[in-house]
């Protein structure tokens, strides 16, 4: 059985479903904080499976280790914890207490039930702002951000862990991969779960959509003075079906006989770079639909460019993103057009 924190959640519901096309078993935790239960509703209907839900904060110590003790759970999938950039500037502390503490009572109930097997949610932010394209994982770390900061520190805590095993047991027991996702986009194909941001969307995509439905009256295009192909800014964003499968393949690793050394870090992306007004455009054609916008000053602390090498991912999880441009396009305003409000 596959524990999946924060599971109700965007990347997480569509992590479920894969988890469960697949076979495995899935416990999911989630204090609901920024997902509805409907999420996981939905996941069991699409699957027609069922997973089952315990409503919890990560934090709490008596309920994780009653989940170690009370389910047969053979690794662990955490993507519990706060993502927002901006709010994470305002609200440090709650950043650091959430996804920090989320992170260190989970490992302690890990340890304390002897399973070390952890596939950890980091992301490209860990990069800062990079000089060099495309994104090899030994590149230099930094944050820009506390939310970013978080991550970093996370990574670093979890590198301590093997040597601490190796010391009191004689040998290290923990897998774990930090996987570094580049831009999530995009929803299940059939339009039934997707991104439902609880306030105004921090994110290109989700605002596209909630414009392109009516919610918004324009997107405001952050700068177009970027050295970049239009001026605009360049990510690698990713379907979030082939992220949840990274997931899969990640689990599927630190279960299988070949495992993983300690702490290893992988970029999921696809190793091309999208500009704004290439996303806004493709969004168009592909939809039919029109994104009216403007182009507004450059929002402060954003990258001009920033995409993935994705050899590792490659080579050693033997996972490589499927879906273009075409997919994430279509498939963000599907769920967006069957579900105006999101899950409200
Ligand atoms: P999300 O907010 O949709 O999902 C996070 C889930 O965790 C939510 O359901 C929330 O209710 C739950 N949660 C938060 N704190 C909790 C706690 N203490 N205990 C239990 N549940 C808790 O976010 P997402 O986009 O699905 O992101 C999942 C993870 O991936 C996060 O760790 C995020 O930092 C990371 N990540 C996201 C992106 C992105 O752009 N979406 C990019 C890189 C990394
Ligand atoms: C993408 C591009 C914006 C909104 C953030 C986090 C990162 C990770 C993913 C969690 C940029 C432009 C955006 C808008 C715009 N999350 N933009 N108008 O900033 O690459 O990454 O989400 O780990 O940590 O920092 O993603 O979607 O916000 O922006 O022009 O209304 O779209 O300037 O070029 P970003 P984003």
């Amino acid at each position: 059985m596959i524990l999946v924190t924060g599971g109700a959640g965007y990347i997480g519901s569509h992590t479920c479903i894969e988890l469960l096309n697949n076979n495995f078993d899935v416990l999911v935790v989630d204090s609901l904080d920024n997902s509805s239960p409907e999420a996981l509703k939905r996941v069991e209907e699409i699957t027609g499976k069922s997973l089952t839900f315990i409503e919890g904060d990560v934090r709490d110590a008596t309920l994780m280790a009653s989940l170690f003790k009370d389910y047969p759970i053979n690794a662990v999938i955490h993507f519990a914890g706060l993502k927002a950039v901006g709010e994470s500037v305002a609200e440090p502390l709650m950043y650091y207490n959430n996804n920090l503490i989320s992170t260190l009572i989970l490992c302690e109930a890990m340890k304390n039930a002897s399973i070390k097997n952890l596939v950890f949610s980091s992301s490209a932010t860990v990069y800062g702002d990079p000089q060099t394209l495309p994104l090899t994982e030994d590149m230099p770390l930094s944050a820009t951000n506390p939310y970013g900061r978080s991550k970093l520190i996370i990574e670093e805590m979890l590198r301590d862990l093997p040597a601490a095993d190796a010391l009191a047991n004689g040998d290290n027991n923990w897998q774990v991969a930090l996987l570094r996702y580049f831009n999530p986009v995009g929803a299940h194909p059939s339009g039934k779960i997707g991104e439902d941001p609880s306030d105004i969307p921090n994110n290109l995509m989700p605002f596209i959509t909630q414009t392109a439905v009516g919610r918004r009256k324009q997107l405001a295009v952050f700068g177009d003075d970027y050295d970049t192909i239009d001026g605009t800014g360049v990510r690698d964003y990713i379907h979030v079906v082939d992220l949840a499968k990274g997931h899969v393949k990640a689990v599927e690793k630190l279960l299988s006989a070949e495992g993983i050394d300690g702490v290893q870090a992988y970029n999921l992306g696809t190793g091309n770079g999208v500009s704004v007004l290439q996303m806004v455009n493709s969004f168009a054609k592909e939809n039919s639909i029109e994104v009216p916008y403007q182009i507004v000053e450059r929002r402060p602390g954003d990258v001009a460019a920033c995409y993935a090498d994705v050899t590792r991912a490659q080579k050693e999880l033997n996972w490589q993103a499927e879906l273009g441009l075409k997919e994430m396009v279509q498939d963000s305003w599907n769920w967006q057009s069957q579900n105006p409000r999101g899950y409200r």
